[in-house]
């Protein structure tokens, strides 16, 4: 029989300790190792709220910390599906290792989720991948944090859609290759590198965007994208070359 172990995902938020919910407080008493990912050019700011979560919130400071250098991550060749796929089985493969070497029989671990695990976060999907080999029985319990998107909108203090209607959540990639969505007048848009905003029709848009949201340098700016999208862009590039890292979120609305 392969050995059991118990994985908690646990979202904590997008920034502001605060958004930690009660559910999170309990999951992370529970946790005997944490495991962290360190990003070769990640930000140092991203790190350090982790740990500040953990130390605020856990009681008992006898958990372990293991931390692992995350595969580098190659998004140049051809294929963007092709490279994503090389470069989630390199974290499968590590996660398998930690799962088994790092944590003894009985004993829990964790992930910390930025955000939500359920938004454009790989956590899930690799420990199913994990599980999938056979070598190490998992059970996995999730829990949900809030997320930027929810950020942005309460910052902002919007709904996201009109009365009854849809509301899109998408890629700066996607939304630049695949152009706007028919049948939907409200787009969220993330992990955007390139303003892509920048690059669409502007006629009758209003943005919504928000910077390092629920952090002490959140910046949120809003208006008609033909009026506004320029000096986002400038402020943007500022933000991003003076703290080194950029986290932004935005909403596209049609019509208001
Ligand atoms: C890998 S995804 C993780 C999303 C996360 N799971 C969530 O629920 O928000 C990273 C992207 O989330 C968005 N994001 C995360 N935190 C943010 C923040 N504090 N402010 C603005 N955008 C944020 C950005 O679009 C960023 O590129």
């Amino acid at each position: 029989m392969p050995p059991i172990r118990t994985i908690l995902a646990i979202g904590i938020g997008s920034g502001d300790p605060e958004q930690v919910t009660v559910q999170a407080v309990r999951a992370l008493n529970r946790a005997d190792v944490f495991f962290e990912l360190e990003k070769r050019a990640g930000p140092e700011d991203l790190v350090a709220l982790r740990r500040a979560i953990c130390e605020r919130y856990i009681e008992d400071p006898s958990y372990r910390v293991v931390s692992v250098p995350d595969p580098p991550r190659d998004l140049s060749g051809s294929s963007y599906g092709a490279d994503v796929a090389a470069w989630h089985e390199a974290r499968v493969a590590l996660y398998e290792s930690l799962l088994l070497d790092s944590l003894a029989d009985g004993e829990v671990g964790a992930f910390l989720v930025w955000g939500d695990p359920a938004l454009y976060d790989s956590t899930l999907r690799i420990l199913d991948q994990v599980a999938a080999r056979g070598t190490v029985d998992l059970s996995v319990e999730v829990i949900p944090g809030i997320s930027s998107i929810q950020a942005l909108a309460a910052a902002h203090r919007i709904a996201l859609h009109g009365v009854g209607r849809p509301v899109h959540v998408t890629t700066g990639r996607r939304l630049a290759t695949d152009g706007w969505p028919p049948g939907v007048d409200d787009l969220v848009v993330m992990l955007d590198r390139d303003c892509t905003f920048t690059r669409i029709d502007p006629d009758g848009v209003t943005i919504y965007w928000g910077a390092y949201l629920g952090t002490p340098d959140e910046i949120l700016m809003s208006g008609p994208l033909a009026d506004v999208a320029a000096g986002i862009e400038a402020v943007r590039a500022e933000a991003r070359a003076r703290k080194g890292w950029m986290f932004d979120t935005y909403l596209l609305r049609r019509g208001e």
